[in-house]
């Protein structure tokens, strides 16, 4: 693992940010066609859907899944990273190993986070979603992106994962059977010096989280984020689960193929972040938007020994109050 250095200023003149970067490459899909293929899409991830026949299948299916889901998950992945990186500042992976990495959207988000990342694979099982990523990953500003291996592969039981600084999967989980989601949480997280999984923000997405959370703490891994501590998770399933949600701008592209009017939309996540070495853990962590009235906010947190418990700050606490009423949602507190 190399040391904290700031990463060479590689970026070419003809880099694009991954929102331009998609509108680039979608732009040679009939809008028509990406808007029949996102409903088709969206039925599949509603209904549920077999393993068996994956959904990333076409070309067209793969465009339509970049325009319609990977902002999202880009976002959702890049903010869980944030947490990682704000509590392990001297955290400086070289490697990353992306499984079931789709469009590349977590390839995307570490390279943001991470500018030391050198060296990073992608593990999917879909050539279609390979070809598709491996060209948008070709206008990527950071050169591990461009760089980026592809390899076309079946994760299943008992498929290694290779060893890396950096092991990522994102919205992963959801698309394996249960038996194949603890083998492949286990193999990773043998391999891996920090293992970041990422889930929808649903009480599915979550209890899938939390099914990994109690094997990694089992394996004698140590949590990064976003628990304040490495016992049992307070969250009662069926009463609550644990989540978090970021904001993302629609391009107009991605208005007009999801049927969508508003111009933004808030993409919730569940995610564990787990390291082979203890890391600084926040003391607690905020689980609501803030709650602001007048001279008071309360936070709804997760906290290191008292379960979870809503905090309340009054403007008497002069620069406490201040930093309440800048934080949000996700955040560490204090
Ligand atoms: C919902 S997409 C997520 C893609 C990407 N990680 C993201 O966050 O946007 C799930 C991806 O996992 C891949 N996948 C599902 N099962 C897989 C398996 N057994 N082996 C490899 N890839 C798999 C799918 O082909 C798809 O690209």
């Amino acid at each position: 693992m190399m040391n904290a250095v700031p990463a060479p200023p590689d970026r070419p003149h003809n880099a694009l940010d991954l929102e331009d970067a998609l509108d680039a490459s979608l732009v040679r899909f009939p809008a028509a066609e990406l808007t029949r293929s996102v409903r088709t899409l969206i039925k599949r991830y509603r209904e549920g859907f077999d393993p068996s026949a994956p959904v990333l299948s076409s070309e067209v299916a793969v465009a339509a899944y970049a325009g319609y889901r990977m902002p999202a998950t880009h976002s959702a992945v890049r903010a869980a990273l944030r947490q990682v990186a704000l509590l392990a500042p001297g955290f400086a992976p070289a490697t990353q190993v992306d499984v079931g990495g789709g469009t590349g959207s977590a390839v995307w988000a570490a390279s943001e986070v991470w500018p030391t990342l050198r060296t990073v694979t992608v593990l999917e099982q879909s050539p279609s979603a390979i070809a598709f990523g491996r060209r948008l990953a070709g206008r990527a500003p950071a050169a591990a992106v461009r760089e980026a291996r592809w390899q076309q592969a079946v994760v299943d039981r008992g498929v290694p994962v290779p060893a890396a600084d950096l092991v990522t999967m994102s919205y992963v989980l959801g698309e394996l059977p249960p038996a194949v989601q603890e083998d492949l949480v286990g193999a990773a997280a043998r391999q891996a010096g920090m293992l970041v999984i990422v889930e929808p923000g649903t009480p599915a997405g979550y209890a899938r989280i939390a099914a990994a959370r109690r094997l990694l703490t089992g394996l004698g891994l140590h949590l990064v984020a976003p628990c304040p501590h490495d016992g049992e998770c307070p969250i009662i399933p069926d009463r609550d689960w644990c989540h978090f949600a970021v904001r993302l701008n629609r391009t107009a592209l991605h208005r007009r193929i999801k049927d969508g009017t508003l111009s933004f939309e808030d993409e919730k996540f569940s995610y564990i972040a787990a390291s082979a070495r203890p890391w600084p853990r926040a003391r607690n962590r905020i689980l609501r938007h803030p709650l602001k009235r007048k001279g008071l906010v309360t936070l709804r947190l997760c906290t290191a020994e008292d379960g979870l418990a809503d905090h309340t700050v009054s403007k008497r606490q002069g620069e406490t109050y201040r930093e309440a009423r800048d934080v949000v949602w996700g955040d560490a507190w204090p």
